[in-house]
């Protein structure tokens, strides 16, 4: 394969597809956002460190700056938080060719069609993935858990050629005819999940205990919104899946509640939001989820991070 692999977003996904592109041996880019970033890296060689249970691997990668080169992007991942992939696009969008092809990571629902939308002639990818990571420096990822990527094209044509590079990258993917569905469950399960876990400063294994009774109603309603959206399943289903998350991952503080720690914007509006608004569209009630959002963008402006 000839074209390099471009990544977009340094963050602990970015950087893990980073590094596992670099160990298989795969020409691929990172793209930093700014000067300072750059310096950090070139100050550390340009060695990206993976750390998986006791080992630490040094991988050299190629870092460059959105606008230090006008070499054309023709496959690129996408890997930086919702609210940051509009602003991202637009210091690389010079670079796009009309064969260009995007591969959406983010969670939550928005920023995917947002950006089918402000470039429509390129080919825009969706997933949901399930890769664990987390950063301990910015050359430095640690890989928490092997997951699975669910990938597809909203026009619902077949998976191009070019993502054979994730399977020699060992990346587990998989191509899913109909992605809407799949985010909108993985949508789901991240507003029953991560708003709690902000709100009470738990894990993800307290979800209910911390819910109490409004957790039955608040996934009714999810059950309700994914219905008007096309999702087939059943609220049994649907609270069997959330569980079997919950226990799944009880441990681990999820993506919105490692954003407040780290006084970082959380994507509250990519998934509450986007599903409060959804719901308001579809002409749905749904109360328990508009309160908890409420209460979520409170919460949020008490610890001074942005509410949407
Ligand atoms: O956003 C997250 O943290 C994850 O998607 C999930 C499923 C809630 C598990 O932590």
């Amino acid at each position: 394969m000839s074209e390099p692999l471009h990544i977009l977003g340094a963050g602990s996904l970015g950087l893990l597809w980073a590094a596992r592109c670099a160990r298989a041996g795969i020409d691929c880019r990172l793209i930093l956002r700014n000067p300072a970033a750059l310096r950090e890296w070139l100050d550390r060689d340009s060695v990206l460190l993976l750390e998986r249970q006791e080992t630490i691997e040094s991988l050299p990668v190629t870092v460059e700056l959105a606008d230090s080169s006008n070499e054309p992007i023709r496959h690129l991942i996408i890997a930086t938080k919702a609210w940051a992939v509009a602003g991202a696009l637009e210091s690389i969008a010079s670079r796009l060719q009309a064969d260009s092809q995007l591969v959406l990571l983010q969670n939550g629902l928005g920023s995917q069609q947002a950006t089918s939308q402000r470039f429509p002639s390129q080919r825009v990818l969706y997933a949901s993935t399930t890769d664990g990571a987390w950063k301990r420096a910015a050359n430095h990822v640690v890989w928490a858990g092997i997951g699975q990527t669910l990938l597809g094209d909203p026009r619902q044509q077949p998976a191009p050629e070019w993502l054979a590079l994730l399977s020699q990258a060992g990346i587990d993917w998989r191509w899913e005819q109909d992605i809407l569905p799949v985010l909108w469950l993985k949508l789901a399960i991240n507003c029953a999940i991560n708003p709690i876990t902000a709100l009470h400063d738990c894990p993800n294994g307290e979800v209910p205990e911390r819910a109490g009774p409004l957790f039955a109603p608040l996934l009714a309603e999810l059950h309700t919104l994914l219905g008007s959206q096309g999702v087939q399943l059943s609220l049994t289903e649907l609270t069997q899946r959330v569980h079997s998350v919950i226990q799944a991952t009880a441990a681990n503080s999820s993506s919105m509640r490692q954003d407040v720690h780290a006084g970082r914007r959380t994507e509250i509006n990519f998934i509450l939001g986007h599903a409060c608004r959804t719901a308001r569209l579809a002409g749905l009630a749904t109360p328990v989820l508009d309160s908890l959002h409420q209460q979520l963008q409170d919460h949020l402006i008490n610890l001074g991070l942005p509410p949407a």
